[in-house]
């Protein structure tokens, strides 16, 4: 089984969520450790990307009656995410809790949503500034750190069109890690980019990942990624887990078929 050998940061307890008609997750259920690389894989549809969106509180839970007894609630470390605690009861979270509490979640997606406007010093201070205080100054050495560890010292006064799309992609990393998550997203996050630039990106990726303790929920086709980063891959299809284990067992031997036939798909891409 998983190893797990803390409390979990993360944890979907019963989630549902429904777009219209749609449900893409029903009763959801799944814990992660603080520390943990977990890597979501299955099929287009699956509800990858809506998991990580919900985290980042860019999409919203669809709500149960009785939250308290029914579940529909994400946690994050311990304490309610999607919804917020009022008179000993669960309530639907307010615009202003979540605000506050998706500073500590930082996500990183397949298109890299630079600030075009902005030279890559500002798209890595704008937010450190405006959403956690801090001042021009400091903000500005903790990009410039940030911007070295990712290889892209030389580029703080390029506009991201100046850049390649890999070069983006780093700059989208280093953006997220300002804010100093415990939590960081990836979806995707080299999909979009032409196969000689995918190696930088996930170097400076697996760099994060052996010298921070930051919990990484990842979304990615790069198996060979996912097996090096990961000590756990939950395999979705609509909207519920239909396997778990580590990387090497689920790789080598996955015991379900929908585990099988998605594997056997992607590996011949
Ligand atoms: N904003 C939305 N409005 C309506 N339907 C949506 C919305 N976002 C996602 N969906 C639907 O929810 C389902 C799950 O989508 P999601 O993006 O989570 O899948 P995924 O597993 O990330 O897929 P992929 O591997 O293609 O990225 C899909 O059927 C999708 O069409
Ligand atoms: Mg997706």
């Amino acid at each position: 089984m998983p190893s797990q050998t803390t409390d979990p940061i993360i944890k979907f307890d019963r989630v549902n969520k429904s777009f219209g008609d749609l449900e893409v997750l029903k009763g959801l259920s799944f814990e992660i450790g603080a520390g943990e690389r977990v890597t979501l894989i299955g099929p287009s549809g699956s509800g990858k990307t809506t998991i990580l969106r919900l985290l980042m509180t860019l999409e919203l839970v669809t709500p149960v009656k009785h939250p308290d007894e029914n579940g529909g609630v994400i946690w994050v470390e311990g304490a309610p995410y999607s919804h917020m605690e009022k008179g000993g009861k669960l309530h639907v979270a307010s615009e202003r809790y979540l605000r506050q509490r998706r500073q500590k979640v930082g996500m990183v997606f397949q298109q890299f949503n630079l600030f075009p406007n902005m030279k890559v010093l500002r798209n890595v201070t704008e937010a450190q500034v405006h959403t956690l205080k801090r001042s021009k100054e400091e903000a500005e050495s903790k990009a410039r750190d940030l911007l070295d560890l990712v290889g892209l010292s030389d580029k703080v006064d390029n506009y991201p069109n100046q850049l390649s799309g890999g070069q983006q992609q780093r700059v989208a990393i280093a953006r997220a890690l300002a804010m100093d998550p415990d939590i960081l997203l990836l979806d995707e996050v080299t999909s979009a980019l032409d196969p000689e630039l995918v190696a930088d990106v996930l170097g400076v990726l697996r760099d994060i990942a052996d010298t921070t303790n930051i919990t990484m929920l990842i979304v990615t086709h790069e198996m060979g990624f996912a097996k090096d980063v990961s000590n756990r891959v939950m395999m979705f299809d609509q909207g519920v887990i239909v396997e778990e284990d580590t990387p090497d067992r689920i790789f080598s031997d996955p015991q379900e078929v929908r585990t099988q036939d998605f594997l056997r798909a992607v590996l011949s891409e």
